[in-house]
């Protein structure tokens, strides 16, 4: 590890999200400190060019050690639990995850070499909206997932202030799809992503497919969100860090395309590229929204960032793709 004060810490790297970060960051040639503790973490998606810390958000002294041994300039903040309906039943492990380790990680930052985070927020902040979705709209989570992203939200802020550090403040839509490398992808199954069970039950001869409520207000009744693809989720960390470093200005944005597809209209595509598929519509999901979808403006004009992966197709097939590579 360089003693170069460019270190990026990043917690969650050995995610779904975070390795492909890594992977990027990686190719740009930065010095990276991936910090998980493996809890849906992978050891394959651990990048082998960057240092791997096996450890919790939750313990704090240590945190501050990493922080100052490594002399840490940056962090990208991924590590959460994010399984909406295990949230509602299981409140207090997602307090202390998500919103405590959030805090702890801040408090870190303390009389630290750290300059700039970025947070992985999301769009469950917004609660039940109707359509596009702008930045200025007043938070109003429904679920307790939601609820927990909100409030790291609100401690980014405000401790930011008080520590002196820039933010970035990203709030994802539904991620889905898998890194052109081949090399990473989705692995954990439990965090109910629509795209990622569709690629698990890809493999299947007679695969059955669950959608969750078909009663919602929508076009076909079922649940609307906008899916970007993991690459294009990625790339905007690093035009975001590099926003931080040039612009010394902090900012929250939406991540997604800007358009909303129902998980009807998803699955009919599935069916197009898997043959035999059989619906089984289920009861709504607890903390589900009807749906939701980004509004980019803000997020152009300040990143000036063009998608180069925003084809639906495209993203249930690299999803697909992924799947066929895993051997659980
Ligand atoms: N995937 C999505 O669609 C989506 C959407 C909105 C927001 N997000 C946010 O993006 C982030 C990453 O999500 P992901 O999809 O990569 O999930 P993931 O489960 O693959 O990644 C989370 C990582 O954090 C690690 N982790 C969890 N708690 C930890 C702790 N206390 N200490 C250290 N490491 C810990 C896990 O081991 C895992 O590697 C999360 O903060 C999530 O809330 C994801």
């Amino acid at each position: 590890m360089s003693k170069s004060s460019k270190n990026i810490l990043v917690t969650g790297g050995a995610g779904y999200v975070g390795s492909h970060i890594v992977e990027q960051l990686i190719k740009n040639k930065e010095s990276v400190i991936i910090l998980d503790n493996l809890v849906t973490g992978y050891e394959r998606l651990i990048n082998k060019k960057a240092k791997f810390i096996k450890a919790d958000i939750k313990n704090k002294s240590n945190m501050t050690k990493i922080i100052k041994d490594y002399n840490i300039n940056s962090i990208i903040h991924l590590a959460a639990y994010l399984n909406i309906s295990e949230a509602e039943k299981n409140k207090r492990k997602y307090y202390t995850n998500n919103i405590t380790g959030t805090m702890n990680l801040l408090e870190a930052c303390k009389n630290s070499n750290v300059k700039n985070i970025i947070f992985s927020s999301s769009c469950s902040v917004y609660g039940n909206v109707k359509g596009s979705v702008s930045e200025n709209r007043k938070p109003n989570p429904q679920g307790y997932y939601g609820y927990t992203k909100f409030k790291g939200e609100e401690l980014i802020k405000k401790l930011s202030l008080k520590y002196n550090l820039k933010y970035g403040i990203l709030r994802y839509f539904n991620v889905a799809g898998a890194s052109n490398s081949g090399k990473i992808g989705e692995i954990e199954t439990s965090h109910g992503h629509l795209i990622k069970n569709l690629a698990i039950r890809s493999l299947e001869k007679k695969p059955k497919v669950k959608i969750f409520g078909n009663n919602y207000k929508t076009k076909d009744g079922t649940c609307i969100r906008d899916y970007i693809h993991i690459s294009d989720l990625a790339d905007i960390h690093i035009k975001g860090l590099k926003y931080l470093n040039n612009n010394k200005k902090s900012f929250v944005l939406n991540c997604g395309y800007g358009k909303g597809y129902s998980v009807q209209q998803i699955v009919n595509i599935f069916k197009k590229i898997k043959k035999g598929v059989e619906i089984q519509y289920q009861k709504r999901r607890p903390g589900d929204i009807a749906q939701v979808y980004a509004n980019t403006k803000k997020f152009k004009k300040i990143l000036r960032w063009k998608p180069k992966y925003n084809d639906i197709k495209l993203i249930i097939k690299s999803a697909i793709s992924w799947e066929k590579k895993l051997d659980y």
